[in-house]
């Protein structure tokens, strides 16, 4: 694995890397580097793969998709995602409040994670989210009682641990039973059956999300048939469900592999629910990585070339705390100079400037670089800023988006003063 993956949206031309007609060199010399890049393009064209499943050429709907805006949560692209008709997949009162302020309406968001306070609780029923996707009894009990409080009724769905494999990386798998996330395949239908007998829940959906990068289709399947079972036997009791969220997960083309075609799985698995009679439900996909994955990459500037006895290194000035995903998972991101040069290659190990051994970018790399040359790392529209931490006293990067050949600054590269500016020193004995 180390191919270029397929990209939309970004293309080199004469030896040079362009964003949609913007030469990538040029955004890092207005914009500084670390810096994020996306391509509108790109997002709409994710956003339309999906969409070419879920509407049907009448333009009646089949599903809809809701981004799971953890993957991003940018402003401008929540902002844009919602005028394209999305809802949301959100998992913390932070989220709420985002999309708020992008614009989205909150009758488009479900609410998941497994930990809900009672302050997000109350606010994300106050606003009236479209449901909570709820993951335990006493989670359940804690929605009744503050809906209790509020006089309000709570949407509920139940989130469903299928117990199936993913066989993807074993920190980005949810569906199998050790996991923490959802309520145990054999205790669903006792939790909605405490649901339906709470006087503040209003049971509507079923939902489950079985983890994440997955590049085969058949657990979906085999997820789904599980949760057949359950709508089915749920009848027999007099609990009537009415949206079907199937997660999101759907893994992408990081370096040489074989992602499914976004429309594609989304027609297999809609076809599937309707073949096998389940047609009349409401169906929610929630994709985080497939919408914004590739539409996004992270420029950054080689600072030293450092060759020792072991290894080349090429430091550079991003590092874990602006992408950590290889840092927390081994992730490969495959990284290139944005000017391609006729100067003999070597094999680094990227490392960024933070004081660990587990701030690498990449490993291995065969790269034509010099210092002060500009690499892209690509792939990285997604987990990449917004798990993006201020480690080492790190201002997190600038955002920049591309779009009609223009770029504008969606995120402000942080300051330092803003990142000490809520902390406080202890009275000094003398001023008492
Ligand atoms: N729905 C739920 C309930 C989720 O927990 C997630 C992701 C999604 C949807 C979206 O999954 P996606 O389509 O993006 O695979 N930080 C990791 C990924 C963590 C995924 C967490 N849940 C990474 O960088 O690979």
């Amino acid at each position: 694995m180390n191919q270029l993956p397929k990209l939309l949206g970004f293309q080199l031309n004469n030896q040079e890397w362009f964003a949609e007609n913007v030469s990538l060199l040029s955004i890092a010399q207005k914009y500084g580097t670390p810096c994020y890049v996306y391509s509108k393009q790109a997002l709409i064209e994710a956003f339309s793969a999906y969409e070419g499943a879920c509407l049907r050429l009448d333009g009646s709907r089949r599903a809809r998709v809701h981004f799971a805006m953890k993957s991003n949560s940018n402003l401008a692209i929540l902002d844009l995602f919602a005028g394209l008709g999305a809802g949301f997949d959100l998992v913390s009162g932070g989220e709420l409040d985002r999309v708020i302020a992008a614009g989205a309406s909150p009758a488009v968001c479900v609410f998941s994670g497994v930990g809900k306070s009672v302050a997000e609780i109350s606010r994300a029923l106050q606003v009236g989210v479209k449901c909570f996707n709820v993951e335990s009894i006493p989670e359940l009990t804690r929605i009744n009682a503050v809906a209790k409080q509020l006089n309000l009724i709570a949407p509920i769905s139940l989130r469903v641990n299928p117990d199936v494999d993913a066989k993807t990386h074993p920190y980005i798998s949810t569906g199998l039973k050790d996991n923490k996330f959802g309520i145990a395949y054999e205790s669903v239908l006792e939790t909605y059956l405490a649901a339906k007998n709470m006087s503040h829940c209003n049971i509507t959906g079923i939902d489950c999300h079985i983890g994440s990068q997955i590049l085969d289709i058949n657990p979906y399947i085999d997820a789904l048939d599980r949760i057949f079972l359950l709508i089915k036997e749920l009848r027999t009791h007099g609990i009537e469900i009415h949206h079907l969220d199937i997660g999101g997960g759907l893994g992408i083309d990081y370096g040489g592999e074989e992602a499914p075609n976004i429309t594609d799985f989304a027609n297999t698995l809609l076809n599937h629910i309707e073949s096998c009679g389940f047609g009349d439900l409401e169906i929610i996909f929630e994709p985080g990585r497939s919408l914004v994955g590739n539409a996004g990459l992270l420029l950054t500037k080689v600072e030293y070339l450092k060759p020792t006895e072991a290894k080349n290194f090429c430091i550079v000035d991003a590092a874990m705390n602006d992408l950590m995903r290889p840092a927390m998972y081994e992730a490969f991101h495959h990284i290139e100079p944005v000017v391609q040069k006729a100067i003999p290659q070597n094999i680094y190990d990227v490392v960024g400037p933070v004081c660990e051994t587990g701030d690498w970018l990449g490993k291995d790399r065969p790269l034509a670089v010099e210092p002060d040359d500009v690499l892209m790392i690509l792939s990285a529209g997604a987990y990449g800023s917004s798990m993006s931490s201020n480690y080492n006293t790190r201002p997190r990067a600038a955002e920049v988006m591309v779009s009609d050949h223009q770029t504008y600054l969606i995120r402000e590269r942080e300051t330092i003063q803003s990142l000490f500016a809520g902390e406080h020193l202890l009275p000094k004995k003398n001023e008492g």
